[in-house]
């Protein structure tokens, strides 16, 4: 079957160690179940896969991708949960010691077939397009549980989006918009400002501005470069939900001091469970909210779509057909 795996890890030039070929077809453990996929997006988690991180390269080859929509060996619409756990942990998975992202440990999703734990499975609706489904499981789940489970807002507050182009901030826009928050959103780039107002921010600024008053909370992904700012834009007491740290971990001010004298609460975040991710496909359905499509190309073309993602040049999310 067709596939875009990692054949070699290069931290520096991520793109070397990308192939689009041929990879066999997949067994089916017990309890485990097999997925025709029909979209699969990319995140840049497959960027940092390629880079070495989370993928030692004993595990290599390994077929990229944590994002699946497809059909099952029983004719399920299904959207595949990327957070493979032990089959004996009960609870929120996100929680299990022993989780991988599918694509770490296990084969990922950028292929014709993926095989995942039965239970990972969740009914696609039939309001949403394999494209549209396609792109929830990671950058969109991430953003739920950023929102609405990790940073106690509620309708009516203020929220910053840092990097207004990415997967998970395109997510962030939409979502918090839907749900009656007032968003504001940073871009570097001022085209992606304007898109950031068209997906339903009611400001956008440029990187690092002074804002006209300090917000509730702030969606951390871009890390090192955004930090002070983001930090520097909280009103006492207000909370940081970060789940990445595209431009890097380690920033050049800490801004130790301002945390405690203002009781910000720094809050880590990490996917979603897979009663958020149905809870998620509900609010699409519900809502009409859908997923900002960059572009769609066939799963051949699938080194394009990698080679947009790390210029950084995108908004929304970039989609994998399989036909
Ligand atoms: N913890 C989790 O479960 C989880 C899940 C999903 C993603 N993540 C992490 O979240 C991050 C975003 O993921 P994604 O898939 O949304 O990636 P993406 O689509 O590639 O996001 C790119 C965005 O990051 C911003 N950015 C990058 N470098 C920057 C810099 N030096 N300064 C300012 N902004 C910069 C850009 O914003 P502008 O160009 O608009 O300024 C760009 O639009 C990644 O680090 C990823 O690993 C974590």
């Amino acid at each position: 079957m067709l596939a875009a795996y990692a054949a070699l890890i290069s931290p520096d030039d991520p793109l070397s160690g990308l192939e689009v070929g041929d990879r066999p077809d997949p067994e089916v453990p017990e309890g485990w179940a097999r997925v025709h996929v029909r979209a699969a997006s990319l995140n840049h988690h497959d960027l940092w896969s390629l880079r070495g991180v989370g993928l030692p390269a004993e595990r290599l080859p390994m077929i990229l991708g944590c994002d699946a929509a497809g059909v099952d060996d029983e004719g399920n619409e299904v959207v595949v949960h990327a957070v493979i756990g032990d089959p004996d942990f009960r609870g929120d998975e996100t929680l299990d010691p022993r989780r991988s992202l599918l694509s770490e440990r296990f084969q990922g999703a950028l292929a014709h077939q993926v095989v995942v734990p039965r239970r990972n499975l969740v009914p696609k609706p039939a309001a949403l397009s394999w494209e549209e489904a396609a792109c929830l499981p990671t950058a969109w789940l991430t953003a739920y549980r950023m929102l609405f489970t990790r940073s106690g807002l509620q309708p009516g507050q203020t929220v910053l989006v840092q990097g207004a182009g990415g997967g998970v901030a395109t997510a962030l826009i939409r979502l918090a918009a839907a749900a009656g928050l007032r968003v504001w959103a940073t871009s570097r780039d001022e085209g992606k400002r304007a898109r950031a107002v068209e997906l339903g921010a009611e400001r956008a600024f440029e990187s690092g501005a002074r804002l006209p008053e300090r917000v509730d909370a702030v969606m951390e992904t871009v890390g090192a470069a955004t930090w002070s700012h983001t930090v520097r834009s909280l009103k006492p007491g207000g909370t940081v939900v970060i789940s990445g740290t595209t431009s890097g971990p380690n920033p050049s001010a800490t801004e130790l001091n301002r945390i405690f004298f203002l009781q910000l609460r720094v809050v880590g975040s990490t996917m979603g469970s897979r009663t958020e991710l149905a809870q998620l496909l509900r609010f699409c359905q519900v809502t009409g909210v859908r997923p900002v499509i960059d572009s769609v190309l066939p799963l051949e073309k699938a080194r394009d779509g990698f080679a947009r993602m790390a210029s950084g040049d995108l908004v929304g999310k970039i989609v994998f057909t399989c036909r």
